[in-house]
């Protein structure tokens, strides 16, 4: 796997770092305010993971999946829920948590969905922020990195659901995204 790798963009530790701090600014904020975090499948697990045990406030859980990117790594604009949270976020303090912020479709669906549910508030906590790629405009109240026009992978990030289990946010060397486009092709 490690030898599909071009560069490593954020190392392990810096990750580690920014989670501590985006935990401790979301305790603040939402100090009695029983904030309400949705996950959204599958990219962003290993980030909730660790940005919960930063949090030291009460909290709760659930987990929403969408799909918007098929096999490819361009944004197809078409949105499909795969699971939908289990629980009411009626009069909640709702944070999505998100792996990427890429052209924005994704959350801007997403948002326009759990606000029609009526929630008291609903932000947005994403691991990293692709600001160069935005199609339409939408709020990230919360972010860690933001990164260049650069298909990542990495700390839950997958290509074609691979390499999810890296520690740290890398670029996949050019023949990989090419041979793995070309055996997509002949499916
Ligand atoms: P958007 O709708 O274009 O903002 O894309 C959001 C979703 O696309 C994210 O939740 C990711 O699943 C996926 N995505 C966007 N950019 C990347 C990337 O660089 N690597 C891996 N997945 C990405
Ligand atoms: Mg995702």
């Amino acid at each position: 796997m490690e030898q599909d790798i071009q560069k490593i963009l954020i190392p392990e530790e810096e990750i580690k770092k920014r989670v501590k701090e985006l935990g401790k600014t979301i305790s603040e904020d939402y100090k009695d305010r029983f904030p309400h975090l949705i996950c959204i499948l599958k990219g962003a697990t290993i980030f909730l993971s660790d940005l919960i045990r930063e949090i030291n406030i009460h909290m709760s859980l659930d987990f929403m999946g969408v799909s918007s990117y098929g096999s490819s790594t361009e944004s197809s604009g078409i949105l499909k829920i795969t699971k939908d949270i289990d629980q009411p976020i009626e009069g909640r303090n709702v944070l999505i948590v998100e792996d990427i912020v890429d052209t924005g479709l994704t959350l801007s669906y997403l948002r326009k969905l759990l606000t029609s549910r009526k929630p008291k508030s609903l932000k947005t906590c994403a691991l990293l922020n692709k600001k160069v790629r935005r199609r339409v405009d939408v709020p990230v109240e919360y972010y860690g990195f933001e990164i260049p026009d650069e298909f990542v992978v990495g700390y839950g990030l997958d290509f074609n659901e691979k390499y999810r289990n890296l520690p740290y946010i890398s670029v996949l060397k050019p023949e990989v995204y090419m041979y793995e486009v070309m055996k997509y092709e002949k499916e």
